[in-house]
């Protein structure tokens, strides 16, 4: 008899016998894209941070999500980067705002698109936190109603998934109950439930010129060190009526990822964030990665952990890939 008598290398030997046994298989539907909305028309400025990321007016942000809806990537998530910026985030809840505007372009231009939209103010706040601010401390209940504000807003400009990412406690029940009183019973709620306080998120903050002007997120966003307060953030979220929960990051957090997934039926995305992106591409222009098997690996991994959503930068390159 020969040894071993178990092979597993047996099923590894060809292309065809590997896709036979394969567990884990990525689909463009699989992703969700995030796009950076600026205001004007025509414009569009590359994110030095984010190689092949731009910031689009809303007219090209269109064009952009028709492009990738072509690849197959059927959902975009749109972050708002307004003109001005004021300490209650005055931008983030106006009707003509840079997302509602960008929402009804891409309804036009790509009908099928899944369309969601970031709700958080640190992208319209001159101080950049997610609330409001007094004294130095980040309001937590005075913050909510601006936020649900900001979410009837995109909501009726045509979003079919509003976004929390501010990490208030309570938002996504307090959303869900003014969605409903505005007769936007239809519109849901995706919750960045599980948002660690991350270094990964630098380069993000570059694009949407939303770093703190003071301080940090450590007292809203989670401690990375914490699992079992990252179950009770998913679980009070799925009571307060969350649609989707999320986990963010993804690729530091796979554990939490597997660990969510199998304590909730609901649908749940994996946020791949800006900083995984620049990594692997400032990786690679060194020479030290192939790019393009970095990312589809990184991207399996999020799948294989648990996650249905990848929501990821890389979205409409993988899904090219995938064609
Ligand atoms: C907050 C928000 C952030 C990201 C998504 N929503 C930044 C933060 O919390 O500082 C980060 C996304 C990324 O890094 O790609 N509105």
């Amino acid at each position: 008899m020969s040894y071993p008598a178990s092979r597993p290398r047996r099923l590894r030997k060809t292309p065809a016998l590997r896709a036979l046994v394969r567990e884990t298989v990525l689909h463009p539907k699989d992703f969700v894209y995030p796009l950076f909305v600026v205001a004007g028309r025509g414009v569009s400025q590359p994110i030095a941070s984010m190689p092949g990321q731009r910031r689009l007016s809303p007219d090209l942000a269109a064009e952009e999500a028709r492009r990738v809806f072509d690849l197959g990537v059927q959902a975009v998530l749109l972050f708002g980067i307004p003109e001005h910026k004021d300490a209650v985030g005055s931008a983030a809840y106006h009707k003509e705002g840079v997302v509602p505007q960008a929402v009804r372009a891409i309804a036009k231009a790509a009908p099928a698109m899944v369309i969601m939209t970031d709700v958080c103010l640190c992208e319209y706040t001159d101080h950049g936190h997610c609330g409001l601010v007094e004294k130095g401390e980040v309001l937590n209940d005075a913050t909510l109603e601006l936020l649900a504000k900001q979410a009837v807003v995109h909501a009726q400009a045509g979003a079919h998934v509003v976004a929390p990412s501010d990490m208030m406690d309570g938002r996504v029940g307090y959303i869900r109950e003014e969605l409903d009183d505005e007769g936007l019973e239809n519109t849901a709620i995706m919750a960045y439930s599980v948002k660690y306080a991350s270094a990964f998120y630098g380069p993000f903050r570059e694009a949407a010129e939303s770093a703190p002007a003071f301080g940090d997120r450590q007292s809203y966003q989670m401690d990375p060190a914490n699992q079992s307060e990252a179950m009770r953030e998913a679980m009070l979220d799925e009571e307060e009526g969350a649609d989707i929960l999320m986990v963010k990051p993804a690729g530091p957090y796979l554990d939490i990822v597997r660990a969510v997934r199998e304590a909730t039926d609901l649908p749940l995305a994996a946020y791949q964030v800006s900083g995984e992106y620049a990594m692997i591409h400032a990786a690679a222009e060194r020479g030290w990665i192939d790019l393009e098997r970095a990312m589809m690996e990184s991207l399996v991994g999020i799948k294989r952990a648990g996650a249905d959503i990848i929501i990821s930068y890389f979205a409409p390159r993988a899904a090219e890939r995938l064609r």
